[in-house]
C-alpha cells in the first residue's frame, strides 16, 4: 500500500484580488492534510473512494477518458503525465480539511492524489509540474481560479504570488501565531468568485481601484512579515477584511467572528478564502492564543485551528 499526503492552505491576504493579477500571501497548515492511500489489484478498473465527499467512483478506460469530475480528472493528467495507462486498485481518499471552508481542500485532495499515484508507480514528477496539474482541477472547482491555492498547497511554504509571475517564498523574519476560525457555513468559491466578477463587470473603474487598495494591503503586510513587525500585519490585515466587506464576500457570521477575535485582542483579523462563509483568520500573540480562540468559540465558531508560521 502506498501513502501520500497533502496540507490545507489559508490566504493572509489579498484573495478575489489575486484573481484579477493583484498579488496575494498564502501560507500552508501543516497540521490540516489529506491522506491517499492506494493498493493495487489485478481488476481492470481503479475504484476511486472519496468518503468526504460521499463519492465511490469506479474508473474504467471509458471513463478515464470522458469524465469531467475532478477527482477522475486529476487520474487522467496525471497518468497521462506520467505515460502510464489505468491500473486496477483502490484509492481511498480521507480529509480532515473542511470542504467549502476557504482552506483549498479540493487542490489538497488533487495534490494527494497526483502524489500517491506517482509514488505507487515508483516515479516521479518535480513539485512545479504537479502544481501545474493541480491547476487544472481548479478550473473545474471555480472557472478563473489564480493558482494561488494549488500553488501554496504544492509548494507547502509560505508564499507571496502573483499570476504569471515566478514564485516567490516569503521570507519570516519572526514566526506568528495564527488562529483559523470556522464559521461552519459551507461555502462555494465558484459562487463568490463569480459575485465578485458581476460587481466588476458592472463597475469596473471602481472594482480595479479596490484591486489595487488590496494590492498596496499585500505590500504593506509583506514587509510587514520581512521585518517582524506583527502590529502592522495585524492592521493590514484589518484593513483587507474591510475591503473584502466592500466586495461583498463577507457574512454575518464572518463579521462576528471577526469583531470577537478583535475585541478579545487579536492584532487584526479577516476572512480567508472565497469567504460569504468558511474560515476567519485572526493573527494572535502565543499568550493571547486560548482566550481569543476562547471569545471565536463563544461567538459561534465551530472549530479553531491554532497554526504557527514559520519560515520558508
Ligand atoms: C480561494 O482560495 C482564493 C480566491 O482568491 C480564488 C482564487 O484565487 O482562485 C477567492
Amino acid at each position: 500500500m502506498t501513502t501520500a499526503t497533502a496540507c490545507a492552505k489559508c490566504i493572509l491576504l489579498g484573495e478575489h484580488a489575486v484573481v484579477y493579477d493583484r498579488p496575494a500571501l498564502a501560507v500552508p497548515v501543516s497540521s490540516l492534510r489529506v491522506t491517499a492511500t492506494l493498493e493495487s489489484n489485478n481488476t481492470p478498473v481503479l475504484e476511486l473512494v472519496a468518503d468526504d465527499l460521499g463519492e465511490t467512483i469506479l474508473v474504467t478506460p471509458d471513463i478515464l477518458a470522458r469524465s469531467a469530475q475532478a477527482l477522475v480528472v486529476i487520474v487522467r493528467e496525471t497518468l497521462h503525465a506520467l505515460g502510464q495507462p489505468l491500473f486496477g486498485g483502490r484509492l481511498v481518499i480521507s480529509s480532515k480539511i473542511p470542504i467549502a471552508s476557504g482552506l483549498g481542500s479540493g487542490a489538497a485532495i488533487s495534490t494527494a492524489i497526483v502524489r500517491v499515484i506517482t509514488t505507487h508507480l515508483g516515479l516521479t514528477l518535480s513539485t512545479d509540474h504537479i502544481n501545474q496539474l493541480v491547476y487544472k482541477t481548479e478550473t473545474l472547482y471555480h472557472g478563473t481560479p489564480s493558482g494561488i491555492d494549488n500553488t501554496v498547497i504544492a509548494f507547502e511554504k509560505p508564499v507571496y504570488f502573483k499570476r504569471g509571475m515566478p514564485l516567490e517564498l516569503l521570507s519570516i523574519h519572526n514566526p506568528f501565531t495564527l488562529l483559523i476560525a470556522d464559521t461552519g457555513v459551507a461555502a462555494s468559491t465558484r459562487v463568490s468568485v463569480g459575485h465578485v466578477r458581476e460587481l466588476h463587470d458592472a463597475n469596473p473603474a471602481l472594482s480595479e481601484t479596490r484591486m489595487d487598495a488590496v494590492a498596496a494591503l499585500v505590500e504593506r503586510a509583506r514587509t510587514a512579515i520581512e521585518s517582524g513587525e506583527s502590529s502592522a500585519l495585524g492592521t493590514a490585515m484589518d484593513e483587507n477584511h474591510a475591503l473584502l466587506q466592500q466586495l461583498e464576500v463577507s457574512s454575518p457570521e464572518l463579521d462576528r467572528l471577526v469583531t470577537a477575535a478583535r475585541s478579545a485582542g487579536a492584532l487584526g483579523a479577516k476572512l480567508s478564502g472565497g469567504g460569504m462563509g468558511g474560515n476567519m483568520i485572526a493573527l494572535v500573540t502565543p499568550e493571547q492564543a486560548s482566550s481569543v480562540a476562547a471569545a471565536l468559540r463563544q461567538a459561534g465558531a465551530v472549530r479553531v485551528i491554532e497554526t504557527t508560521v514559520s519560515g520558508s
